[in-house]
């Protein structure tokens, strides 16, 4: 998954002819996920047509103040177009609207709507060579950095007027690999590494059974995406899931019995900066696993199980740097108990979930939970989804991080 997924992204397209490269723009936006409407200047139509542009973006075009297929001529608010944006990005920026732009002019929707936008806003130059490198263009350059835009430099090739050099627009690629990297590097976990584990294991009993649970992984699921939306490098060790999870900064790693999540995790914690233990590992596994298929003989049959390795506990154990967060399921005691793991476990945080509370635990999509810190403050939430949770979550943990 995109960083841009469900971000609001207003496109800004500006007369000159690297426009006709804003549709595959519009393009590569929807694909990673993202909402997209498109603010034109009304020169740009010679170059690119509304049509197109609502077709790809599935919203209606803005070039001008008032909507001109509209009888009753309604007003096309630059200032709520504005707001609803999450990120502005200009391509291609002619000099003219450059010059526009960094002297607080606003004579059309583009420029009313950046002049009132308070999302950041990203510009992708084009011109002719000559343009590009003359002085008054430089300043717009300075003035608009300065404003706290970003420019996309702009690339050099074979421009339309035949001369060769600087002032091709940026390829619709790299604008969003650009703003991609721009917003991933000013996220607050960017350089962490969290690792994760969810899901129920399975402990095998002979080749076709096993002694499992019925948690559905939804949570540490969640977890790791709201870690990575974050920006942290995640690893997610589940147990067998129906959950899936697609996100460029996610990379899962499979397992089956508490042995295998024990060794995967033991693999990982050492580079971990966050480690969050949310699977439901099994607590006993069978002493021994048949080679062939138990067959039915007895009227009664006992297993004999053994403890499988606590895997937070042996983290606890080793732990240098790392905030590490574990789970509490309770029945009763809840407090005492989870405060009780808390110390002997050696953990930062813990979070507690009873199973006296509706709508908490296996299954559910949603969750109840009670946070306890290391320095004994006990946060309770409300009944929310496992989504909110996880972020509920994470802030925790930054909080707890830079205090
Ligand atoms: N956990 C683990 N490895 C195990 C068992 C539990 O890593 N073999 C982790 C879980 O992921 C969870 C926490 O320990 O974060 C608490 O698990 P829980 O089963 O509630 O507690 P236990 O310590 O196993 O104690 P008890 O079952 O007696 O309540």
């Amino acid at each position: 998954m995109s960083i841009l997924k469900g971000k609001n992204i207003l496109l800004g397209i500006t007369a000159g002819i690297a426009a006709y490269k804003s549709a595959s723009l519009v393009r590569l936006f929807i694909k990673a996920g993202a909402n997209v409407k498109v603010v034109m200047t009304p020169a740009s139509k010679d170059f690119i047509t509304p049509l197109t542009l609502s077709t790809l973006s599935k919203n209606p075009v803005y070039s001008s103040f008032v909507d001109e297929e509209d009888e009753g001529q309604v007003w096309n608010n630059h200032v709520e177009l504005g707001l609803w944006a999450d990120l502005f990005i200009i391509a291609p920026a002619t000099a003219n609207t450059m010059a526009k732009m960094s002297n607080g002019v606003c004579d059309n929707i583009l420029l009313a709507t950046y002049l009132s936008a308070k999302c950041p806003v990203y510009f992708a130059p084009a011109m002719d060579l000559d343009m590009y490198k003359h002085q008054s263009t430089k300043a717009s350059f300075e003035k608009l950095n300065a404003y706290g835009n970003k420019m996309i430099p702009a690339g050099t090739g074979e421009l339309a007027s035949g001369l060769v050099g600087e002032g091709r627009m940026a390829e619709p690629e790299a604008i969003v690999d650009f703003i991609q990297k721009d917003i991933l590097s000013k996220l607050p976990l960017r350089g962490k590494s969290v690792l994760i584990t969810a899901g129920p294991t399975y402990e095998a009993l002979d080749p076709v059974r096993f002694i499992g649970n019925h948690s559905s992984g939804k949570m540490g699921f969640e977890i790791a995406n709201a870690a990575a939306n974050l920006g942290a490098e995640v690893i997610l060790v589940t147990g067998p899931t129906h959950e899936k999870i697609s996100h460029t900064l996610v990379n899962v790693k499979p397992v089956t019995s508490a042995e295998d999540m024990y060794n995967e995790v033991h693999k990982h914690f050492e580079n971990s900066h966050i480690a969050i233990l949310s699977a439901a590992v099994a607590d006993y596994r069978p002493k021994t696993v048949a080679d062939q298929k138990i067959k039915k003989k007895d009227a009664t049959f006992s297993i004999e199980l053994e403890k499988t390795q606590d895997i937070l506990k042996s983290l606890g154990e080793i732990k240098k740097d790392q905030f590490l967060v574990g789970f509490a399921l309770e029945t009763n005691n809840e407090l005492e108990h989870a405060q009780g793991k808390l110390k002997s476990k050696n953990l930062d945080l813990i979070v507690l979930n009873s199973l006296k509370d509706k709508g908490a635990g296996f299954g559910v999509s949603t969750n109840k939970v009670t946070f306890i810190t290391s320095s004994n403050d006990v946060i309770e939430h409300s009944l929310k989804s496992k989504a909110e949770v996880a972020s509920d979550l994470m802030n925790q943990i930054q909080k707890q991080l830079h205090a």
